[in-house]
């Protein structure tokens, strides 16, 4: 197994008391296999994978659990090797694309000098690798994106730019975080088809957040669902749409956005708002919102099942 998470929990001490992010989430991923992870905003999809990559920096959070990559625990690995890993094999995009951007050097000097970050390669070699690589991702005329400013491209090109740069080091492990949320849907598209490339030419195991079930649908093989930091169901794609089992998955099954066509100017919500992490319910974190609960679920908290497809839900359980 390439990444095995184990029971990771993640809190972060405030003013107003201790915020319980993530609440005890295990999962693996294998070689070639695109994971997707959804769940509304706030239910600790980041946090999570910020905890994966090294990446949480609040002197007030403590992480705890277990985090294997290639046999290799993670938590309490030195800054220094957790940084060579990212920048060797484990590669990032984020929602903004200028997170990852430096706005006063153009596109081509920037990838080439992660390039040079990592490869002992010549300047002139790492520029003709960064064409290659703009042309990988679908830029029309490399050469030229090269000598642009971030600013002086679109946010879908900003986007590709991103991921040719994480591209540069042929990822074992890519980890996407909302890359298309703020991207029409075409461009979405060209961009979904670019993980899949990516996986089909490297083999690299993807984990792709995202709150719209329409692009898991889309990319993923196995699906995570998270609710108020936990997993709160987990399948292969297939079951989890056919077969959905927890409540919760089948509320945001009946929110999928089209993926062609215009985007709806709103999602149909799911009533109510998720529960405050400072103050959980005894029982089960959806309780407040189910539309199937029982007076059980207000004391007890559902486990999350074995098996690959499994829900943590007292119904779930019984039946
Ligand atoms: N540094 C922090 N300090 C306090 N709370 C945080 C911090 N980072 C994240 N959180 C909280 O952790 C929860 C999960 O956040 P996040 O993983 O970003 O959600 P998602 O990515 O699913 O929208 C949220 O309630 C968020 O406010
Ligand atoms: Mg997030």
């Amino acid at each position: 197994m390439m990444l095995s998470v184990r029971d990771l929990r993640v809190s972060f001490r405030t003013e107003d008391g201790l915020i319980r992010a993530i609440d005890g989430v295990s999962f693996d991923l294998d070689k070639g296999e695109i994971l997707g992870v959804v769940g509304e905003s706030g239910s600790g999809k980041t946090v999570s994978l910020l905890a994966v990559m090294g990446l949480i920096n609040d002197p007030n959070a403590t992480i705890e659990g277990s985090i294997r990559y290639n046999g290799r625990e993670l938590i309490g690995l030195p800054a220094r090797e957790l940084r060579h890993l990212r920048g060797s094999e484990i590669a990032m995009i984020f929602q903004d694309p200028m997170t990852a951007l430096t706005p006063v050097y153009t596109i081509g000097w920037q990838i080439a000098e992660q390039i040079r970050a990592h490869q002992k390669i010549s300047k002139a070699k790492a520029l003709a690798r960064v064409e290659e690589l703009l042309a990988e991702v679908n830029f029309p005329n490399p050469r030229e994106a090269m000598s642009r400013y971030p600013h002086q491209l679109s946010g879908g090109m900003r986007q590709r730019a991103v991921i040719a740069m994480a591209l540069s080091c042929n990822p074992a492990l890519l980890v996407a975080d909302e890359p298309t949320t703020a991207l029409d849907v075409t461009v979405q598209a060209g961009i979904l088809d670019l993980v899949r490339k990516l996986r089909a030419t490297h083999n690299s195991a993807v984990v792709f957040i995202t709150h719209d079930m329409g692009v898991v649908s889309e990319l993923a093989d196995r699906v995570m669902v998270m609710y108020a930091g936990r997993i709160v169901e987990r399948g292969s794609r297939a079951a989890l749409f056919s077969e959905p089992r927890h409540p919760y998955t089948r509320a945001l099954l009946g929110s999928i956005p089209p993926l062609t066509g215009e985007k709806p100017r709103r999602l149909p919500a799911i009533p109510g708002s998720p529960p405050s992490l400072l103050r959980l319910p005894h029982g089960c974190a959806f309780e407040p919102r189910c539309p199937v609960r029982y007076e059980a679920c207000t004391t007890e908290k559902p486990a999350l099942g074995g098996g690959t497809h499994a829900a943590a839900c007292l119904r779930e359980a019984q039946a």
